[in-house]
């Protein structure tokens, strides 16, 4: 059949405009996934540049993002956290928090060492007023820098104004007071998981154990991190 035949026949534009459908939504699913790599190796990037600022310099030796983990916290979505380690022994641990603002949602980095002590936090995302709010940015202020080295035991957590601690901001209280909650948060919900977030019993301290942790302890195995999420799925 040549070509002018086969145009006059009935199904000729159907098809032309079903080949033409194809090869513009085959186009388009390519181009998608070529996005959705970039966009995802940006991510990446993006996130080891922040790990790089919660966490001291040298303080880790291995790929944080290829130890993450998802730890069930019973509040909401699991909460991802990445394991900092020094001669495959994880000495700290990275996750995020949420806060919210005056402007919204604010996103804190916060990184912990196994004691619970914070190394670093760093504010991922926000949409607080600029010149009021924003001082909670690192390249703003140094005042998410007085937060290093202080844990739930040595600090009071919370904003001078409420009794605690830390400086608000002259006329904006509410995002200092946010990511002051959030971070408190944070670090409540690391003593409360610890194990399970460090990937291991704490200190070696195994009296916290569930009849799980203590059958895995007398087999003398160390404690991987699946043994962790199922004790926290029988409550334990
Ligand atoms: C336009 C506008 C933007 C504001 N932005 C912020 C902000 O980003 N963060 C904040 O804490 N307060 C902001 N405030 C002030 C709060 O409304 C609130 O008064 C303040 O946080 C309370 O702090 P204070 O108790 O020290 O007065 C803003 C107020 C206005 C009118």
């Amino acid at each position: 059949m040549d070509l002018e035949t086969l145009k006059s026949h009935a199904l000729y534009p159907p098809l032309l405009l079903g080949c033409v459908a194809l090869l513009a939504s085959a186009s388009l699913a390519l181009a998608a996934s070529a996005t959705r790599e970039a966009i995802r190796e940006a991510e990446a990037r993006d996130l080891r540049d922040s790990l790089a600022q919660v966490l001291p310099a040298g303080y880790a030796d291995n790929d944080l993002l290829a130890d993450s983990a998802q730890v069930e916290t019973g509040r909401g979505a699991p909460l991802t956290i990445y394991r900092a380690k020094r001669d495959g022994v994880t000495c700290g641990a990275v996750f995020r928090v949420y806060g919210k603002g005056y402007g919204g949602e604010i996103v804190i980095l916060m990184a912990v060492d196994q004691e619970g002590v914070l190394l670093g936090a760093r504010v991922l995302k926000h949409t607080e007023t600029p010149g009021l709010g924003d001082k909670i940015e690192a390249a703003k202020s140094d005042w998410i820098g007085e937060f290093s080295g202080k844990s739930l035991a040595t600090a009071r957590w919370a904003v001078k104004k409420d009794g605690g601690d830390f400086d608000q901001f002259a006329g904006a209280t509410i995002t200092p007071r946010a990511v002051v909650n959030a971070v408190h948060t944070g670090l409540e919900t690391f003593r409360q998981h610890q194990s399970a977030i460090l990937g291991r019993p704490a200190d070696g301290n195994f009296s916290s154990l569930s009849p799980l942790g203590e059958r895995a302890r007398e087999r003398g195995e160390f404690f991987p991190n699946e043994t962790f999420s199922q004790e926290k799925e029988h409550g334990s």
